[in-house]
């Protein structure tokens, strides 16, 4: 972290878990956990959780977002959910990206772009999903790859849209294996993404950009991947989904 140059996020991504009734459950439990958080916490909730969620969520310091957004405004996209749709709905940030919608729903760099551009002209703030698999890693491909997807992923954002871009490097082998990336590793992975924006927007915009690791993030872990000058917060799956845990990842995020 270095809160000096730039905010830190820790954001749960639920993915497909937990009922509209359940996330009320879970929000009013982890309510009083994180109140006292030095750092930006938000929620990621499927699209039938988000009104529970935000109702659930009013007053206190949990921000809430959703997972995935459509490219176009409206139309005949049975399934899709548009910018407009979620601004009104009370959510402030979107998932884009990650690496499940690359894997099982044929999500490319350039619908990751389109996705993106949609979320912030819609005035939404995205978070936008790059990491490589294990299989790139081995050939050495990671830096390269890290580049290319996240220069892909902001193809024709403004260096003003990118204030309310955050990137999460999610090494696709570390998540929900349990197996999570060294600090090393995630730092490096994190350096990677940041010298790509240094590439298009410079060394002074890329300092400014919040760069979250994501991947068996836990409450055993948190401490160690958030000392890392590069490692801006995490985006927390499995262990967004106990009160206890997650705070104690907001807690490490907090010093
Ligand atoms: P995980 O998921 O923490 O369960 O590994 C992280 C993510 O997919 O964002």
């Amino acid at each position: 972290m270095n809160k000096a140059k730039r905010r830190t996020v820790i954001a749960g991504n639920w993915k497909m878990n937990k009922t509209p009734s359940e996330t009320t459950a879970l929000i009013n439990e982890m309510k009083p956990l994180v109140k006292d958080a030095d750092c930006d916490v938000l929620l990621c909730v499927p699209f039938v959780d988000i009104a529970a969620a935000t109702k659930a969520a009013e007053g206190s310091n949990i921000k809430i977002g959703a997972e995935n957004v459509h490219f176009k405004e409206s139309g005949a996209y049975t399934g899709e959910v548009s910018a407009n749709m979620l601004k009104e709905c009370n959510v402030e940030y979107v998932v884009i990206g990650h690496s499940e919608r690359r894997q099982y729903f044929g999500e490319t760099d350039q619908t990751v772009n389109l996705r993106t551009l949609a979320a912030l002209n819609g005035g939404l703030k995205a978070i936008v999903c790059v990491g490589e698999t294990l299989e790139q890693r081995e050939l050495g491909y990671t830096e390269t790859l890290l580049k290319y997807q996240t220069k892909m992923a902001l193809t024709n954002v403004t260096a003003e849209q990118l204030k309310n871009v955050i990137v999460a490097y999610e090494p696709v082998w570390a998540i929900g294996t349990g197996v999570t990336a060294t600090a090393e590793q995630a730092d490096e992975g994190n350096g990677f993404v940041r010298a790509a924006i240094a590439e298009v927007y410079g060394k002074d915009v890329a300092e400014t950009v919040t760069v979250q690791y994501g991947g068996s993030m836990n409450a055993k872990n948190a401490d160690e991947l958030l000392s890392k000058v590069n490692v801006d917060g995490g985006l927390i799956g499995g262990a967004s989904l106990k009160a206890e845990d997650f705070s104690i990842i907001v807690k490490a995020a907090s010093k």
